[in-house]
C-alpha cells in the first residue's frame, strides 16, 4: 500500500489500484459514473482533530462552508463540534440543516442583504462579522425592527499582503473586504451608539492558501493592539476571529505550507494576554486533501506538437486551474506501466478548460480513469453547468462504505426550472 502525494485518505493497494479508505475508486466510478467527487470522511475528521489539538481548547473552529458546502461534509464536521462560517443565506440554511448549532455560526461577507441579516438574527447565530459602516446602519435597522440585539464583530482590513494569488487575497487596502484599520475606532463608536447592536469582537481574514505565517502574525498582532485600544475606549471585546487561510500542499516539490502545529504555536504566541475567545474559519485545510475528482478519459488526441488527453470532467466541474492557474495532481486509477507527457483537458468550449499542460502522468488510454487530486475544497463548490453539462455528483466514503451525497443534476432537471414564454 503506498500513499499518494498531497492527499489524505487515498492510497494505492499492492495491485496499483487507487483507493479512498477501503473502497476502490474504480468501483465508485463504475456505480456512480464520472465525473464524480469522492471525499474521505476519515481524512476530514483527522484534519479537524489535528487542527483542534493545535489550537486553544476554548477556540471555536467555524468551518468555512464555502470550501465544500455538501451537507454530508458539513455534518461530518458538525458531529466533531465544528461551527460554521457562512457568507450567504444559503450557506446558513445548509449549516443549520447539517445540525450546526446556531450559537456556533459566524456570518461573514461584504454585502449581506436585509433578508440575510433577518435570517441570521432570527436563527440567533453567534456573531455577524460586519464589514462597513453602512452595514452597521442596515443591521441596526433590521435588529430594531425585529426587536433583537445583533451580536457583532468588526471585520478589519489590516492592509497586509498575504503573499498568495491576487484573486484570493482579501486583506490589502485595495481589496473590498473589511473596515480599514484606521476607521475601526470610528466604526466601534458608531456601533456602540446605534440601537440593536452589541459589539463583542473583532475579526480578520487576509486571504486563502496562505503558505507563510509571517503576514498572518502581523495581521493578528495589529488586531490584538486594536482590541486593547477599543477596550481602553470602553468597548467589550470578548471574541477575536482570526479567519481561515491555512494553505495545503498541492504540488509535489513545492515548499510545504505551515503545519497546523506551527500555526497554533504562532497563534498562542501572538494572542497571549488577549483575554478573548478565539474563533477560526478554516475551509481548505479541513477538506482539500480529503477529496478528489474522478474523471474518465474520453479519447487521446494527437495535436500538432503535443498529445491531449481529453477527460469527461471540465472547467465547470473543477474551476481552480482555469481561474487561478492552480495545480492539481493527476493520478490514473489503475497503475499501468509507462509514463507520458500530455496536456489534460476537458470537453468544454474554452481553451482555458485545461487541467494540466505538458504534465508527466502515468500512462492512460481511452476509457481509463484518472483522479484529480486535492480537490475537496473549492471544487464542487465552484462547479457550474456551463455548456449544459450535468452538475457534478459527489460521494462520501467511510471505511468500506460509501454513499452518493449529491446526485448528478441532469440538464433535463434544470430545464424543468426554465420556461418558454407563451407570448408567441
Ligand atoms: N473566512 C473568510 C471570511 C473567507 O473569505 C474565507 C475564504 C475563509 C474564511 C476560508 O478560507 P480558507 O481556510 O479556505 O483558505 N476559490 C478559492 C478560494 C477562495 C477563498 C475565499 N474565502 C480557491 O479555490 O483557491
Amino acid at each position: 500500500m503506498t500513499a499518494v502525494p498531497n492527499s489524505a485518505g487515498f492510497h494505492r493497494t499492492a495491485s496499483g489500484a487507487l483507493h479512498c479508505e477501503g473502497v476502490a475508486l474504480s468501483a465508485i466510478a463504475d456505480a456512480a459514473g464520472t465525473p464524480v467527487y469522492v471525499y474521505s470522511a476519515a481524512a476530514i475528521e483527522e484534519r479537524y482533530r489535528r487542527l483542534a489539538a493545535a489550537l486553544p481548547p476554548s477556540a471555536l473552529i467555524a468551518y468555512a462552508v464555502k470550501a465544500n458546502p455538501n451537507l454530508a461534509v458539513v455534518a461530518t464536521l458538525a458531529r466533531l463540534g465544528a461551527g460554521a462560517d457562512v457568507v450567504s443565506g444559503g450557506e446558513l440554511a445548509r449549516a443549520r440543516r447539517a445540525s450546526v448549532p446556531a450559537n456556533r455560526i459566524v456570518f461573514s461577507g461584504v454585502g449581506k442583504t436585509v433578508g440575510e441579516l433577518e435570517r441570521a438574527l432570527t436563527e440567533g447565530i453567534l456573531q455577524l462579522n460586519v464589514e462597513s459602516e453602512p452595514e452597521l446602519h442596515m443591521l441596526s435597522a433590521v435588529a430594531t425592527r425585529l426587536g433583537r440585539t445583533a451580536p457583532i464583530a468588526l471585520r478589519v482590513n489590516p492592509d497586509v499582503s498575504a503573499g498568495t494569488h491576487t484573486k484570493i487575497s482579501t486583506g490589502r487596502a485595495e481589496d473590498k473586504f473589511g473596515i480599514p484599520a484606521a476607521q475601526a475606532k470610528d466604526a466601534a463608536r458608531l456601533a456602540a451608539s446605534l440601537p440593536g447592536l452589541s459589539l463583542q469582537g473583532l475579526a480578520v481574514h487576509i486571504g486563502s492558501q496562505l503558505t507563510q505565517l509571517e503576514p498572518m502574525e502581523r495581521a493578528f498582532a495589529s488586531l490584538g493592539s486594536l482590541a486593547q485600544a477599543l477596550r481602553a475606549e470602553g468597548h467589550a471585546i470578548r471574541t477575536i476571529d482570526l479567519g481561515g487561510g491555512l494553505g495545503v500542499p498541492y504540488e509535489p516539490g513545492q515548499p510545504a505550507p505551515p503545519s497546523p502545529e506551527a500555526y497554533g504555536a504562532m497563534v498562542e504566541r501572538v494572542s497571549a494576554g488577549w483575554g478573548a475567545r478565539l474563533i477560526f474559519e478554516p475551509g481548505r485545510f479541513l477538506v482539500a486533501e480529503a477529496g478528489v475528482l474522478v474523471a474518465s478519459t474520453i479519447l487521446v488526441k494527437q495535436g500538432q506538437d503535443r498529445v491531449f488527453v481529453v477527460v469527461d470532467a471540465a472547467m465547470n466541474d473543477l474551476m481552480r486551474p482555469t481561474l487561478y492557474g492552480a495545480y492539481h495532481g493527476i493520478e490514473p486509477l489503475e497503475a499501468k506501466p509507462g509514463r507520458m507527457v500530455v496536456d489534460v483537458v476537458g470537453p468544454a468550449c474554452e481553451s482555458g478548460d485545461t487541467f494540466a499542460k505538458a504534465r508527466e502522468i502515468g500512462a492512460v488510454g481511452p476509457g481509463d480513469r484518472v483522479a484529480l487530486m486535492t480537490a475537496g475544497a473549492y471544487g464542487a463548490s465552484l462547479a457550474s453547468t456551463y455548456n449544459s453539462r450535468p452538475l457534478v455528483a459527489e460521494v462520501l466514503v467511510r471505511g468500506r462504505d460509501w454513499r452518493v451525497v449529491a446526485n448528478r443534476v441532469q440538464p433535463e432537471a434544470m430545464m424543468e426550472l426554465e420556461a418558454i414564454p407563451d407570448w408567441g
